[in-house]
């Protein structure tokens, strides 16, 4: 049973497999292949999508918090698995449990780990975050060498990746501060090794990065957005171009359907939704669809967005409510109970993409994809 009628998001098996060998390539065989499923991969299912990426040949998975991580685990995906989001102390047991690598830049959390190490005789891998300039997560560099070496005084833990992250690679064509960014990681993991600190896996690569700077001495890339066959903006599309980089070809995985709960006509000058906020102005065709923002169907898709019936555009009517919306099928004929809907994805010659949702709804297309209720069923076709 899904969530009433909420329909069901379909994972086009074909498209993500395509996009993985699309990073694969750019990638290449030498570095790891890091696929994030944080946020249900995207929407996407992290289950439904961990297991073909590591079938797929994608090396590691990143995930944001330890329950996503033992979600993994619990499906029998058994690839390394790195936690990039806050393990609070309480958790940290579970992810040692469950082989989890952590992303760490609190004292309070390596002491914690330290401890478990002891007690329970295992390995706990360690990425140390560095603050380069994002001021998320992260170690100051000045306080770098001290962290690390004090985890690596404690046995049982291992510091086995220092990781970083751009704050301003995807929102612009000019690059110079990922460049200085690049450059603060750079001299931080200069200033290690110089101090008998090495640290073996180097990452700071997104998608968008990945595809810009394809650089060397980078040892893993952790690609999100683009697995899922989105580009991060289009200014990261205008710099690929802009820089003759042969650009990814990549295709949408995700499509989103339901099915019609209700034709009905309306007279001329009737009133659709809440609000009162569109008038027909002649007798429309309403079809009722049991989608709303409940589902993930944003609210500032009131009045703007289309979905897709029989193939055509029917726009939606009325303010988007917390689990419906109206859509005008009255050029679209012969329109009937349980019809299909595509609210999100292609119905045949016709696409409504996740960029085209996030565009009029004042945000991006991560932001449309991650907040599709995880409980809608996935299913892989
Ligand atoms: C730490 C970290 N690494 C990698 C990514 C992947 O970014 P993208 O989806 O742009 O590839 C994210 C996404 O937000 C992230 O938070």
């Amino acid at each position: 049973m899904g969530r009433g009628g909420a329909g069901r998001v379909e994972i086009d098996r074909a498209a993500l497999v395509h996009n993985i060998r699309e990073f694969r390539r750019l990638i290449g065989r030498k570095r790891l292949f890091l696929g994030v499923v944080k946020a249900n991969a995207y929407g996407h299912g992290l289950v439904e999508t961990g297991r073909i990426a590591a079938a797929e040949g994608v090396d590691w998975l990143g995930v944001n918090s330890a329950a996503e991580g033992a979600a993994l685990r619990e499906a029998g995906v058994g690839v390394p698995v790195l936690v990039l989001g806050y393990v609070p102390l309480a958790d940290l047991e579970e992810a040692v449990e469950r082989d989890l690598r952590l992303t760490v830049y609190n004292r309070e959390t390596v002491k914690a780990l330290a401890s478990l190490a002891r007690r329970t005789r295992r390995t706990v891998r360690l990425h140390v975050k560095v603050e380069t300039g994002t001021w998320r997560q992260g170690i100051v560099p000045r306080d770098l060498a001290a962290f690390v070496r004090e985890a690596r005084k404690s046995p049982g833990l291992v510091v086995e990746g220092l990781s970083s992250h751009f704050a301003n690679i995807e929102d612009t064509t000019r690059h110079d501060y990922p460049r200085l960014q690049l450059d603060c990681y750079r001299t931080a993991c200069r200033d290690l090794e110089a101090g008998g600190l090495s640290v073996p896996i180097k990452h700071m690569s997104c998608t968008a990065s990945t595809i810009l700077f394809p650089e060397p001495d980078f040892n893993l890339a952790r690609v999100g957005i683009g697995l899922y066959g989105l580009w991060p903006s289009k200014e990261t599309y205008l710099s690929a171009s802009l820089e003759k980089r042969e650009p990814p070809s990549l295709r949408p995985v995700l499509a989103w359907r339901a099915r019609v709960a209700q034709v009905k006509k309306a007279p001329a000058g009737a009133f659709v939704g809440y609000g009162c906020t569109y008038r027909t102005t002649r007798p429309t065709t309403l079809a009722v669809v049991p989608v709303g923002y409940s589902d993930g169907y944003d609210r500032r898709l009131s009045n703007a967005a289309h979905v897709l019936i029989k193939g055509r555009r029917a726009p939606v009517r009325g303010r988007v409510a917390m689990d419906f919306v109206m859509a005008d099928v009255t050029d679209i004929p012969g329109v009937r109970l349980e019809d299909e809907v595509t609210l999100l994805g292609a119905d045949g010659r016709e696409r409504i993409a996740a960029e085209d949702l996030a565009a009029l709804a004042g945000t991006i297309g991560y932001e449309v994809l991650a907040r599709i209720n995880p409980l809608i069923p996935r299913v892989v076709v």
